[in-house]
């Protein structure tokens, strides 16, 4: 290695100073969304970058979503996967798949990547320390027409009713990293399916985290015109959705993000998760990625 390449590493690692003071002993609530998950490079760089946090004093809680494996399972087992705009229809079997995948299998290979890597981590679902309280959601459809909207039951479907901060804060004294499955529990105990991004949201805001960062699959938020938007602004995030230029999952996103500046996270994400190092880029240097929403 060249000496000018060498005392570039070190420029690198200097750029980096100024966000680890800033952010030194921060909250950072990171979505690892099922479609960024997509190769084995890729999730042990987000490993690494999750330890890199911890290491330099973040405190990192990883909340991850699981759609495309949901559905893979589900079609495994016989079962089909129905949607209604772009909602999971959620019946009893399909609550247990959800379960059995979300909490069962994608938390458990998040916090042995984790743990392979050199980090600790810990997996939790929304039902450990009561941590993430659920209703029913009752879906509205709007009508084209002036009859009244229709609410559809989507089933096992949930809205985040509180979050119980109690467990999660307890990691904040260790070195351990909380790994969260968007699982939530009801009065009775019964188990419901809620978006990953709204989870996040919510934790964000419940534990007053400084950033909320959503990985998914594209490079960002895009507009009418297939570009990226780097700051998305309140009023043009509504328009863009109203117009149907913000679709399907982006929508939940677009929102969470909205709501968690209002609740008081200092700012919101969405990031390309496919880019090797997506966190360390956003958070480490002068330039960031992605879609910052304001
Ligand atoms: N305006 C837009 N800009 C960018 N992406 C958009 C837009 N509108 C819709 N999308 C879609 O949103 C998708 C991301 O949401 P999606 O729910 O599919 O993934 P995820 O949330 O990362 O994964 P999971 O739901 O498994 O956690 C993108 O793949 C893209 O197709
Ligand atoms: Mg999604």
């Amino acid at each position: 290695m060249s000496l000018d390449t060498q005392v570039n590493k070190a420029r690198i690692l200097i750029e980096a100073l100024p966000y680890m003071r800033r952010f030194d002993g921060r909250t950072f609530v990171i979505k690892y969304g099922g479609h960024a998950m997509v190769d084995d490079k890729l999730k042990k760089a987000f490993a690494q970058d999750v330890i890199l946090l911890r290491q330099v004093g973040i405190n990192p809680v990883v909340i991850h979503g699981g759609g495309p494996q949901i559905g893979q399972t589900m079609i495994q087992m016989g079962l089909k996967p129905q949607f209604i705009d772009g909602q999971r229809v959620t019946d009893q079997e399909t609550v247990n798949v959800v379960e059995m995948v979300l909490a069962g299998k994608i938390n458990k290979d998040i916090v042995n990547l984790i743990n392979l890597n050199g980090g600790r981590a810990a997996g939790l679902s929304g039902k450990d320390g009561h941590t993430i309280l659920a209703r029913k959601r009752n879906h509205r459809r709007k009508s084209e027409t002036d009859t009244p909207e229709e609410i559809i039951d989507l089933g096992w479907v949930g809205d985040v009713e509180a979050i119980n901060t109690d467990l999660l804060e307890l990691f904040k004294s260790s070195d351990i990293i909380p790994v969260v499955a968007p699982v939530g529990v009801g009065k009775k105990g019964e188990t419901y399916n809620i978006n990953a991004d709204a989870v996040a949201g919510h934790v964000a805001t419940a534990l007053r985290a400084e950033k909320l960062i959503l990985l998914t699959d594209v490079p960002g938020v895009r507009d009418q015109a297939g570009q990226l938007i780097s700051r998305l602004e309140t009023k043009e995030a509504l328009q863009l959705i109203k117009d149907g230029v913000i679709v399907g999952g982006m929508i939940p996103k677009v929102e969470t993000c909205l709501t968690a500046r209002k609740g008081g996270v200092a700012a919101t994400h969405i990031l390309d998760g496919r880019i090797e190092h997506a966190l360390l880029l956003e958070i480490f240097t002068d330039q960031g990625i992605g879609t910052l929403v304001v």
